[in-house]
């Protein structure tokens, strides 16, 4: 029996255990929005699925019945059945939830027409569903498209016109969806002309589908052969049986229009309980003070009495922009959701006074201050400005930090200062630059630089790496220019780490700067003040050294307690940053 793991099992036994970790943050990660936005997914699949269907109406007869064939074949296979139905009524319940949860729209006009489209959906369909699927369960009916678009376009041509209508809508209440969701992420901007051209050409060419088969229909109808093959009690039943599946759409129609009305009733009688309930006082520290009923979250409360509040992902609690600091006693304070919790923690605090603000609703008087400024990533900011509103994205971190300026300032002229700290800050910005990556801050005489704004996460965390390495030849090379006045030579600190981060312009009005915000900026940061302690040159995080695919023994590891983070985290420590560009390099040569 081998007792000694080789170095390609250790590896692999790193992957499983960090893909096992990221399994159970993404479990974690699990809200209600994150459901609905996979059953949505579920229904706008089969949506695409039908739309294709019906656009083979315009090559011919034939053509669509073997579409619906396999249309049908996939959809009622059992365990795609089970799930498309599990969407159904998943994706139709948490519309009604939403409808008496959401106290106020972040985008005014969109967000409330989304929600109607949505909720009209199941009640324009309503009928063609027990026409066609209960029919066949029921009675054994076979209703394909001949029957269908003869009861459409022949028996009542007003249902041709819903049909269209409701097709119309749940395709756009679907593409809506998706560009809520899209929004964020870097790759939209790029795909999304070509998704516009999809969104429009799809339902294009299933309409002009369902038009020629339609007339192709109205056409053969005449003819009594046609009627005798295709009209058969078999296939649409009899009078009794369809009078049956009219009843049960009624019925239908009678329930779900009372959920709706009750639905509104219960958000009308809500409203007056929190009237009457009491109200609270939300103190924003800057002297602001409103009074709102009890319920509200604190991000609903500042967008209906208009106080400005940062919230780029709209209050799905995805961008943590929202974060407030709660002044005072945090013990009376609802626990944080599943969600919540989840999102406070990628953003690496365990503070119980860090609160999303979409997600809290206090119950009692509540003094905060909110984190990121609200004028430049309020959820409104892409229609005002030109500037870059958040999106989440994989970026890699590097913190660099001279090491001794302080006491160089206490020996030296300012001028002098400030032209050392200069030819760092020259040779850092020029080495991160040749390796493909973005200075972005400039703090004092640390710097932050971003890789992975124009590349795949492993070639940004190589990037990274190979840049730490020509970090430390042109300090080098700098130290022996300035040999002469430099009584000890410049020292650096590198920290990097890699993770999903905001992007996006910060600051105030004509003062707005791009950059990342984000647990792994946040850690990038401590690991490179960490250097100090740890006696090297730079520190990577396992994240970043397992992403750029190096051997698992080429630098030494270790378990470090990160501030703000509960558990410890895997990092590789380098005495000689020079070195990695070697490792690197000799990776990529024997991936080779
Ligand atoms: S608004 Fe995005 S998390 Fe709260």
């Amino acid at each position: 029996m081998e007792l000694n793991p080789t170095i390609g099992d250790l590896s692999s036994m790193d992957r499983m255990a960090r893909f096992r970790d990221r399994l159970a943050r993404s479990i974690r990660g699990i809200g209600l929005r994150q459901v609905r936005f996979v059953s949505g997914v579920v229904l706008f699949t089969y949506l695409i699925s039908h739309f294709l269907n019906h656009a083979l109406g315009n090559i011919s007869m034939e053509a669509l019945a073997t579409g619906v064939y396999l249309h049908t074949m996939f959809w009622q296979f059992p365990p795609v059945g089970m799930v498309f139905y599990a969407s159904i009524l998943i994706h139709s319940g948490l519309g009604i939830w939403a409808l008496y949860q959401r106290r106020e729209f972040h985008w005014k006009a969109v967000e409330p027409l989304q929600l109607a489209l949505g909720l009209s959906v199941p009640a324009l369909v309503a009928a063609h569903i027990v026409g066609a699927r209960l029919g066949q369960a029921l009675f054994g009916h076979e209703k394909l498209y001949p029957q269908e678009l003869y009861v459409f376009l022949v028996v009542s041509p007003y249902r041709a016109w819903l049909m269209s209508a409701v097709l119309t809508i749940a395709w756009v209440h679907g593409c809506i969806g998706l560009h809520f969701w899209l929004r964020m992420r870097a790759f939209y901007k790029r795909v999304a002309p070509f998704l516009l051209a999809i969104a429009v050409l799809i339902p294009t060419l299933a309409l002009l589908g369902f038009y020629q088969a339609g007339r192709t229909v109205i056409a053969d109808s005449d003819d009594p052969d046609w009627r005798i093959n295709n009209l058969s009690q078999k296939q649409v039943g009899t009078p009794a049986q369809a009078q049956t599946l009219d009843a049960i759409t009624d019925y239908f129609l009678i329930g779900y229009l009372g959920l709706i009305g009750f639905v509104l009733l219960a958000r009308g009688a809500r409203a007056l309980n929190e009237r009457r309930g009491g109200m609270i006082a939300l103190s924003y520290g800057n002297g602001r003070t409103i009074r709102v009923p009890k319920g509200l979250s604190v991000l609903e409360a500042s967008l209906r009495y208009n106080v400005p509040h940062a919230s780029v992902c709209g209050g799905r609690a995805r961008c943590s922009t929202c974060r407030i600091r709660v002044i005072g006693d945090c013990s009376g304070l609802p626990e944080p959701s599943q969600r919540e919790a989840f999102v406070l923690s990628r953003v690496g605090t365990s503070d119980p006074s860090i609160r999303l603000a979409c997600q809290l609703r206090p119950a009692a008087d509540l003094s905060f201050f909110q984190l990121f400024t609200p004028h430049t990533v309020s959820a409104d900011a892409h229609t005002s400005q030109p500037s870059r509103i958040g999106q989440e994205r994989y970026l890699v971190s590097l913190f660099v930090d001279m090491r001794g300026s302080t006491q160089l300032a206490e020996k030296r002229l300012p001028f002098d200062t400030v032209f050392i700290v200069n030819r760092f800050l020259g040779a850092v910005s020029q080495a991160v630059i040749d390796n493909g990556g973005q200075p972005n801050q400039f703090v004092g005489d640390g710097m932050l630089a971003l890789f992975g704004l124009a590349a795949a996460p492993r070639n940004a965390c190589r990037q990274a790496l190979k840049a730490a390495a020509a970090i430390a030849a042109n300090v080098d090379e700098l130290n022996q220019f300035l040999s002469h006045d430099l009584r000890e030579p410049i020292r650096f600190g590198i920290g990097i780490h890699g993770g999903e981060v905001i992007v996006g312009d910060i600051g105030y009005r004509d003062h707005m700067v791009f950059t990342a915000l984000g647990d792994a900026v946040n850690v990038a940061a401590r690991l490179q003040d960490m250097t100090k302690t740890l006696a090297c040159e730079a520190i990577v995080s396992e994240e970043v050294h397992i992403t750029a695919a190096l051997a698992a023994d080429d630098l030494p590891q270790q378990e470090v307690a990160i501030r703000g983070r509960a558990e410890p985290m895997s990092v590789r420590t380098i005495a000689n940053a020079r070195t990695l560009s070697t490792i690197v390099d000799g990776q990529a040569v024997a991936a080779a």
